[in-house]
């Protein structure tokens, strides 16, 4: 008789996850670019490619560049905006059989956080709403929502009181206390904390004194920021009791099984979909082996299970 799998499925809110594997924003587009290297019905969800409520053409280029064991970006939220979303987007996202998680972003009012999510709450295809407070690439004169544990917590507060919808909040690591911010989130009602958006850096070419990156100010992500990463989890899932969702710098299973360890439910690759676009689904099947050689029956048995 054939050993009986262990079993990979979580709970984030209200939103039921076959395996606690996904994709993070930005680095998996509309996911249409990604169905020739994999059945991405396997995944556990796809979060969408920040949206605003307008279009929006981003940063002006070169907004990426390459750094020792990772990059730095500086999009600025590039997106069609969420009426060509739901209607050209969302169609074929829904055809994947993976539930869609979607990211929203305001572009400086925070009222638009409400808009969008009223929008979408009506939206069947959209399994859950992630906040995007955290992007570093669209700074105006004022600091980032998830900079401010009040913000935080007035913000997640706003969209919670307008949709059912399970309600993922995404933290910045460029703060002092990350534990500060992730409390305001679960106390406002965020039924999940995502983390890590990424590190700001910058990177400059000698030659011409130029910076790399057109806004000089970007994000890090890739394998450089996994320490940090790693270490907020911890941090963060000491603090609260809802779930973490867990990303930066995840390269393979061994780097995927460090998040569960330190703390998260479920994790997403990003950088590393550029490099291997089917590493999810690699990674599924390696949590399963792990599980199997340590006689785990549930990956839940994993979580948090850091001996320090
Ligand atoms: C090119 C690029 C675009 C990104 N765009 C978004 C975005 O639109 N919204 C968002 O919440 N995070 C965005 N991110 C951040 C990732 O979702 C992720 O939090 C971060 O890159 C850390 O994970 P990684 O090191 O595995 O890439 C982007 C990252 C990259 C590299």
């Amino acid at each position: 008789m054939r050993k009986k799998e262990a079993r990979l499925a979580v709970n984030i809110g209200k939103l039921k996850l076959k395996n606690p594997v996904m994709v993070a924003s930005g680095t998996f587009g509309y996911a249409e670019e990604f169905a020739d290297f994999m059945n991405l019905k396997q995944l556990g969800a796809v979060v969408t490619k920040t949206i605003t409520l307008k279009p929006r053409q981003g940063n002006p280029p070169p907004r990426t560049c390459e750094t020792p064991a990772g990059m730095l970006n500086s999009i600025g939220l590039e997106n069609p905006g969420v009426d060509a979303f739901i209607s050209k987007k969302l169609p074929i996202l829904k055809k994947i059989g993976a539930p869609v998680i979607v990211s929203i972003a305001s572009e400086g009012d925070p009222d638009e956080f409400i808009s969008l999510a009223k929008r979408l709450d009506k939206i069947n295809g959209a399994a859950a709403i992630e906040l995007n407070i955290s992007c570093p690439n669209i700074r105006g004169k004022t600091s980032l929502i998830s900079q401010d544990p009040g913000s935080t917590f007035k913000v997640v507060k706003m969209v919670r009181e307008v949709t059912g919808k399970t309600l993922i909040t995404k933290l910045s690591p460029n703060v002092t206390d990350i534990t500060e911010i992730a409390a305001a989130a679960e106390k406002a009602g965020s039924d999940a904390v995502s983390l890590i958006n990424t590190l700001t850096g910058t990177s400059i070419d000698t030659d011409t004194k130029r910076p790399r990156i057109a806004s000089v100010i970007a994000g890090l992500s890739g394998p450089a920021i996994r320490p940090v990463a790693v270490r907020m989890i911890w941090e963060v899932s000491r603090k609260i009791k809802i779930p973490i969702i867990g990303m930066g710098g995840i390269m393979d299973t061994p780097s995927a099984l460090e998040f569960f360890i330190a703390g998260a439910s479920a994790i997403s690759t990003g950088t590393a979909n550029f490099i291997n676009p089917a590493l999810s689904v690699e990674i599924i099947s390696g949590l399963k082996k792990y599980l199997a050689r340590n006689k785990l029956r549930d990956i839940k048995e994993l979580v948090g299970t850091l001996k320090s």
